[in-house]
């Protein structure tokens, strides 16, 4: 193994969502487009999670973890405007409990890109009050954890969400080519974002904040051509900047990043394919890598990059995304002994680090691929729900226990001394 360090306390684990492993999400507006067929793969019982975590949390801490992302369900909680649902309350209690059990750091993210579905019948983050509705659930779940929960992601990549939801058009709600109501769903989650930020520290005053952020490196297609280098700024300002805009820094405690690839951008074509630049598919870039199984390239270049820039913005950086599909395990272990590396030589050159966490638990429905999307440590035969362990989580136990040892070392040499 080459030679990698990390500080004490460094948190190592693996990420997951609601919708992506619970099964039986019914009341989300992601179900309701399944039943009606508007996205190709349906969810169904998924890993089953919702029965299985506490064996599914055996299995990170066997591995060595000592931290552990997952997302609250908020269809789950308010399954309808005028009803909570305390049992669900409860159930998610009892996930936060099991993870301190084991000595498991919970990571809770509040969204996830689903929403209730009676929240997007009535109008989902277009409506004016959509962030005190957002807020309304998240005093609950705040209150439910009290100071047994840390580490707090209101939102999970805003940006991906509305591009998804309003530009696009591939995810719930649909809506293709609308970017007022992008622009507007943008603000509504940046104010939801604040106002869970203030909501979370007033119940839990150690608690630290920080959505999740999607951060690829972005890069013009043809390094020469000016406009392609305009069109890179000008999308990386959207992608990169924008939410940051809205929210201000001062909402923020730490910063989590979720790093895949990069994004190539060529302008071209109409008025805003040239300003903003259209993506360029081609895999002839340079320092072309392998391609996951969704089509986005190993590129741990972009992951130092993203590491270094939103370290200067001076505050911590939690890694709480960042993986590869695949069914080739040497392409996998490949991708994450690289990415190890940047993350190692980030910390050695003065990146505050608080943590990496690697997606995904265990293979999961992975949104318009489906079933077809093998990120997780663990394979998931969906039929029997048996996990089995890639040969990675050996690799990473290594690097996690020795990240251990040392730290114990340390604190040895320092009570001998
Ligand atoms: C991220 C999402 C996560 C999963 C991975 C592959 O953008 O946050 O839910 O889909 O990509």
């Amino acid at each position: 193994m080459t030679d990698l360090h990390f500080p004490p306390g460094f948190l190592w684990g693996a990420s997951t969502a609601s919708h992506q492993v619970e099964g039986g999400n019914r009341h989300n507006d992601w179900w309701d487009a399944e039943q009606n067929g508007r996205v190709p793969y349906c969810s169904g019982s998924a890993c089953k999670h919702y029965e299985l975590f506490r064996q599914d949390f055996d299995l990170a801490r066997s591995w060595g973890h000592n931290a552990h992302r997952f997302s609250v369900e908020w269809s789950r909680v308010q399954p309808e405007w005028n009803r909570w649902d305390s049992a669900a309350l409860d159930h998610y209690l009892d996930v936060v409990v099991a993870l301190r059990e084991r000595g498991l750091e919970p990571v809770v993210t509040l969204h996830h890109f689903t929403n209730p579905a009676w929240f997007t019948r009535a109008g989902g983050w277009q409506r004016k009050d959509s962030a005190e509705l957002f807020n309304g659930y998240v005093d609950r779940v705040v209150r439910t954890f009290g100071d047994r929960v840390r580490f707090w992601l209101t939102v999970n990549e805003p940006t991906v969400y509305v591009k998804q939801g309003y530009v696009t058009g591939e995810w719930p709600p649909f809506r293709s080519g609308k970017w007022r109501e992008a622009w507007a769903a943008m603000r509504n989650l940046a104010r939801a974002h604040r106002m869970s930020y203030h909501t979370i520290h007033e119940a839990n005053p150690r608690g630290l904040v920080s959505f999740a952020h999607n951060a690829p490196a972005v890069e013009p297609c043809r390094p020469w051509s000016r406009t392609d280098r305009l069109a890179a700024a000008a999308r990386d300002w959207v992608l990169n900047r924008l939410f940051f805009r809205l929210t201000g820094l001062q909402t923020l405690d730490f910063i989590g990043i979720n790093y895949y690839t990069r994004t190539v951008v060529r302008s071209e074509g109409g008025l805003s394919t040239r300003i903003l630049g259209a993506v360029c598919r081609s895999h002839r870039h340079s320092s072309q890598g392998p391609v996951s199984q969704v089509g986005w390239e190993s590129y741990p270049h972009g992951f130092g990059e993203v590491l270094h820039r939103f370290g200067r913005l001076g505050l911590p950086v939690l890694v709480t995304e960042n993986g590869f599909a695949t069914d080739d395990e040497q392409l996998r272990l490949e991708f994450i002994k690289r990415h190890l590396e940047i993350l190692a030589g980030a910390v050695q050159s003065g990146v505050d680090l608080i943590g990496y966490l690697y997606w995904t638990l265990m293979d999961n429905f992975e949104w318009n691929e489906g079933p077809n999307a093998r990120f997780g440590l663990a394979a998931v035969d969906f039929e029997t729900q048996t996990r089995t362990a890639r040969p990675c989580v050996d690799y990473l136990s290594q690097v996690f226990g020795k990240t251990r040892s040392e730290a114990r070392n340390r604190s040895e040499g320092t009570a001998a001394a």
